[in-house]
């Protein structure tokens, strides 16, 4: 008999054509009902889930007492209580390397509508405010031979780093808990710490993931070590940064700008950052390219047909559940 999986998000016709032919897929779907109703209605004989963006642990999972993998369709995984899921020996996988480079192409736009005003400008520009030359009162500022500051220098920080140093020219710094040296000889990249990157970068760009050590890492004490003509880029978790200081900090002009693809609470809804042209602001498209979704869905079907089938799936979060169910 077939096992059934659950999909909750990020559900494409390409994700359902590759899936049902192994299992019993249940979609949610609005034309149905409430989705939350149905998800409930399916847990207790669900044997997988797979999807994105939805927070799973205890309280949502009690019911599902035959669960036996998530296949997460992202890298992240901060949604999921892992304690939770290793404890219940339920599997939780998700999709590293196929997203790094779209992700670090997106921290590039942000950092780059920043600087030279993009977002802003195109905005003005069709509301038909172009009557003359430019002034400099809507200049922007370099980026090349500027110094580039990536917290959190994983695959993905690398990735930019990368385009940051041979791209653009520019000086890398690093902060994190380890030291890289093949980064460090790759690029000049040099490691500083987090005070001292602050202080010293044009740009900062965060890129750890979301965790108890991470929470709020950069707050109002952070912001106020970034000089004023500097560029914060978020493309890690909103809540690596204190969204509240942050609006504050660019309210008042203490540093120059933001690029945001992720918030505290998304969707993004009613927010001071909206007031803001100096902040862009995206939908948490880091990874949302067709190619890169379509990888990631592959993958995470991979994770999941793997671990259905009693196989050690490729990409899995909490090994320490690995045969304990
Ligand atoms: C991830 O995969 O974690 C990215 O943030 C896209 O959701």
């Amino acid at each position: 008999m077939k096992k059934t999986v659950l999909a909750f998000n990020r559900v494409s016709p390409e994700l359902v054509e590759r899936l049902q032919p192994h299992v019993e897929l249940i979609v949610p779907s609005p034309e149905r009902g409430d989705i939350a109703t149905q998800f409930a209605a399916a847990l207790p004989h669900t044997h997988g889930l797979i999807g994105a963006g939805r927070p799973l642990g205890e309280e949502q999972l009690r019911s599902a007492e035959r669960l036996e993998v998530i296949s997460s369709i992202s890298v992240g995984y901060d949604n999921y209580d892992v304690d939770y899921l290793t404890q219940r020996g339920i599997l939780l996988t998700n999709t590293p390397d196929v997203l790094t480079e779209s992700t670090a192409d997106l921290a590039f736009a942000l950092l780059m509508s920043a600087a030279r005003r993009v977002a802003e400008l195109d905005a003005w520009t069709k509301a038909g405010n172009w009557k003359r030359t430019v002034e400099s009162a809507l200049f922007g500022c370099d980026v090349h031979g500027k110094t580039l500051g990536i917290v959190g220098l994983g695959n993905i920080g690398a990735a930019i780093a990368r385009r940051g140093r041979l791209g653009f020219g520019m000086n890398v710094l690093y902060s994190g808990n380890s030291r890289k040296p093949a980064l460090e000889q790759e690029l000049g990249a040099q490691y500083r710490s987090l005070d001292e990157l602050l202080g010293e970068a044009d740009f900062v760009c965060l890129v750890v993931p979301l965790s108890a050590q991470t929470r709020h890492l950069i707050g109002r004490r952070e912001l106020a070590l970034m000089k004023p003509s500097a560029i914060l880029v978020n493309i890690a978790r909103g809540a690596v940064v204190d969204e509240a200081a942050l609006i504050e900090a660019l309210q008042e002009k203490r540093i120059r700008g933001a690029g945001l693809d992720v918030y505290e609470k998304e969707p993004l809804a009613d927010s001071p950052l909206f007031a803001l042209p100096q902040a862009v602001t995206l939908p948490h498209i880091g990874s949302a390219t067709h190619e890169t979704r379509q990888a990631m869905a592959d993958r995470a079907v991979d994770n999941l047909l793997a671990a259905l089938a009693g196989e050690r799936p490729r990409d899995l979060v909490n090994p320490q559940a690995w045969r304990k169910a």
